[in-house]
């Protein structure tokens, strides 16, 4: 596959493991595992890519609220078996994971492998993997305007921005969203300011590489203007 342009940094919605599931007349936590599956393919290709930054939502602010306690339970042990065991190969790739979100009311063990999966990330690498986990675009908000209020720090865009989970990234390119809904769910608010959408009624497990790159063509071709002419 040819590009003219590549995106930097790709936010993925990783939507409809639940339905995927349904289909199959499986539970719901069969779903999140084969959505891990697929998201540890895509982290993979897009590495070799040579996209930079890929940030996946995982669990939003809205899921930990509002998900049944066994879901949330399996979602956790699909963390606890990426952070344990997955990340390693990452590692060995010469990648790093990180994570955004509040993390604080997670499983303790959760969220130390969490904070471990970062703290053992080589310290400069090419591809960053990143976990939304926990993560609302609201509350990260207001989150960042707390703590620029607390340091009396001059309110504008570039400081605010500082104060984000996200300082360390650069905006995301391209937001991808699979399993139909054409919504952003509280998915990175802020900095999806100028970040050109995709949506695709693909179910997230059956989002394969050769969809994922379907996405990255249809970005290749949108004209990015910035507010310019
Ligand atoms: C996305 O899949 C993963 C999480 C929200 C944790 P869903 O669980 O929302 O799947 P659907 O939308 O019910 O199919
Ligand atoms: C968004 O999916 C969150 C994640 C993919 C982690 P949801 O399934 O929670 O979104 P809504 O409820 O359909 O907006
Ligand atoms: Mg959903």
């Amino acid at each position: 596959m040819v590009l003219s342009s590549l995106p930097r940094h790709v936010g993925l919605i990783m939507d409809g493991n639940g339905r995927w599931a349904k289909k199959r007349l499986m539970p719901r936590t069969l779903g999140h595992n084969a959505g891990m599956n697929a998201m540890i393919e895509l982290a993979r290709h897009s590495k070799e890519l040579g996209i930079n930054y890929l940030t996946v939502y995982t669990l939003s602010t809205e899921n930990l609220a509002n998900r049944p306690k066994d879901e949330l339970e399996g979602i956790f042990n699909l963390l606890r078996k990426y952070f344990s065991v997955y990340v390693k190969k990452l590692y060995k790739n010469g990648a790093r994971v990180k994570v955004i979100g509040d993390i604080s009311p997670l499983p303790a063990d959760v969220k130390k492998l969490l904070e471990d999966g970062e703290k053992n990330s080589p310290a400069t690498a090419d591809f960053t993997l990143t976990f939304a986990i926990n993560y609302g675009g609201r509350a990260e908000i207001v989150r960042a305007v707390k703590a620029l209020g607390a340091c009396g720090e001059q309110i504008c865009e570039e400081a605010l921005s500082k104060y984000m989970y996200t300082a360390e990234l650069p905006d995301p390119d391209l937001i991808i969203r699979t399993g139909g809904e054409v919504r952003l769910s509280n998915f990175l608010l802020w900095q999806a300011a100028y970040a050109e959408l995709y949506f695709t009624p693909v179910l997230f497990p059956d989002f394969s590489c050769d969809e994922f790159d379907k996405a990255l063509e249809e970005f290749a071709k949108r004209n990015r203007r910035f507010g310019g002419v």
